[in-house]
């Protein structure tokens, strides 16, 4: 059958088990790799005739999509997902799925499957796609379906997005990872690395653009090695001026950089682009070339400060965000103080900061790890000190200054606007609800901890 086939199969059975519109809840873990590969379910569900809940209570259909990046992810999982045993005894016709990258590894998604056998439907990250064929199947047979593998080398180019970032668009540039970093499980569950055609990437934002989208992040977990393989290849900063050619009023982000493929080049076209902030978001992860070496991150400390030293030359106002992991297997607290030391030389407005955690299967889960959790933890709180000094000090130089806002959301608690500058820094101000999804220029007044405070100027 055509999938256009599964899509009226499903309409035309769901319709007669729910009276009105069936609802769906989809729960979204993980990077925003996953988030992307959640508004394309949300795209199918919705062809398939579904409107969406806010809460799984309310849901005929529920769907966790999962992340396997660190243990504590995973466990999370779990718990979410055990905790919906009493739902589904309330309502025997409910749908549970699960998907995502944790369902990837073959003993996980058979253990969830094993320990909650109220789960109808387990898929993995390469068959996104078929998820009307699979519901489908699940509707007709009335049995458990787990559908992992078959990756394909083409990309699909045809799946319908439902976004739900408000002004703030995810497009995928790249999919898979080949770099095989020895503490990450992300090459065995996202598969190799695969690029869109230029073509098909710009195309999308461009359309963006004119929806009116405020801004635009190019997603792929090494964007740097962009158009490898493609018919006629184009590196990724080609791509990016490219895509700033577009016309229109938008900021374009892209994340993740790896520090062995970021060039010259790419800072040159950021340096002397309209539309791409003076950001990066580039994970170092170790100040420690043994570690690194260990990790193969294939790059040192001196090529990561010259990248640093060389983007501050052509952008003096650049900022720098960065991901970084303590206690690796192995990893002394000298070679840990390296990294504290690095944090320190290069003044990171923001750090995104985990304890190692072993992912079976992947190269460092085998290797020696005697420093205890206790310890590592103790490091890890050490290194959060010192950021939180940095990130207030990068907050305080901003104070009295002039930014350029996007503006997000409006803070529950605070009930204050809250948006990100060029820097990407939370200002937080008052405001009127009209404002989000807009750019407003905002004086900051105060730095307080991590955030900025300001007003809008008129
Ligand atoms: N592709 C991106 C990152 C993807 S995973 C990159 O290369 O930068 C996001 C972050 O999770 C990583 O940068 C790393 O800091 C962290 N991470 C990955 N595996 C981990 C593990 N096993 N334990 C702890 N942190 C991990
Ligand atoms: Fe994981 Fe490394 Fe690939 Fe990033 S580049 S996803 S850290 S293997
Ligand atoms: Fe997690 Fe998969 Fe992203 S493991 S970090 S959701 S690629």
């Amino acid at each position: 059958m055509e999938t256009a086939a599964y899509i009226s199969d499903v309409r035309q059975r769901m319709g007669e088990r729910v009276s009105g519109t069936p609802l769906a809840f989809v729960r979204t873990y993980g990077c925003q790799q996953n988030v992307a590969d959640g508004e394309k379910i949300k795209g199918l569900l919705a062809q398939m005739g579904f409107g969406f809940a806010d809460s799984p209570e309310e849901a005929d259909f529920i769907l966790f999509n999962t992340c396997a990046v660190r243990e504590h992810a995973e466990d999370r999982v779990f718990g979410n997902v055990g905790a919906l045993k009493h739902l589904k005894r309330r309502r025997p016709g409910l749908i549970v799925a699960v998907c995502g990258c944790m369902t990837e590894q073959q003993p996980v998604a058979e253990r969830l499957q094993k320990t909650f056998p109220f789960v109808d439907l387990v898929f993995g990250t390469h068959v996104i796609h078929r998820l009307p064929e699979l519901l489908c199947q699940l509707l007709t047979e009335q049995r458990q379906i787990m559908l992992l593998g078959h990756e394909e080398k083409t990309i699909r180019e045809d799946i319908p997005i439902r976004r739900d970032g408000g002004a703030r668009a995810w497009v995928t540039a790249m999919y898979g990872c080949d770099n095989f970093c020895s503490y990450c499980i992300v090459p065995y569950v996202r598969g190799r690395e695969k690029s869109r055609r230029p073509e098909d990437i710009v195309g999308e934002c461009r359309e963006l653009v004119e929806a009116g989208y405020k801004e635009i992040t190019l997603l792929g977990q090494n964007v740097n090695s962009y158009g490898k393989g493609l018919a006629q290849p184009v590196n990724f900063a080609e791509l990016l001026r490219q895509l700033d050619a577009i016309e229109g009023d938008y900021r374009l982000r892209f994340m993740t950089s790896h520090p062995k493929d970021a060039s010259k080049e790419l800072f040159d076209v950021m340096a002397a682009s309209k539309h791409i902030p003076h950001h990066i978001h580039l994970p170092f992860q170790s100040g420690n070339d043994r570690v690194l070496g260990e990790m193969n991150r294939r790059y040192d400390r001196t090529k990561y400060l010259s990248l640093i030293a060389y983007a501050r030359k052509v952008m003096p106002d650049i900022t720098f965000t960065s991901d970084v992991i303590v206690g690796f297997p192995g990893e002394s607290y000298e070679e840990f103080l390296d990294t504290v030391s690095l944090i320190r030389q290069v003044e990171f407005v923001n750090l995104f900061t985990f304890i190692y955690s072993p992912r079976p299967g992947t190269k460092a889960a085998s290797m020696p790890d005697p420093v205890s959790h206790e310890e590592k933890t103790r490091w890890f709180a050490e290194l959060l000190k010192v950021q939180e000094e940095i990130a207030s000090q990068n907050c305080r130089k901003l104070a009295g200054s002039v930014q350029r806002v996007l503006v997000e959301n409006k803070d529950e608690k605070s009930g204050l606007l809250s948006g990100r500058t060029a820097g990407s820094l939370t200002v937080l101000f008052p405001g009127g609800e009209e404002l989000v999804g807009q750019f407003a220029r905002v004086e900051v007044t105060e730095a307080r901890g991590w955030n900025l405070r300001g007003r809008i100027c008129k």
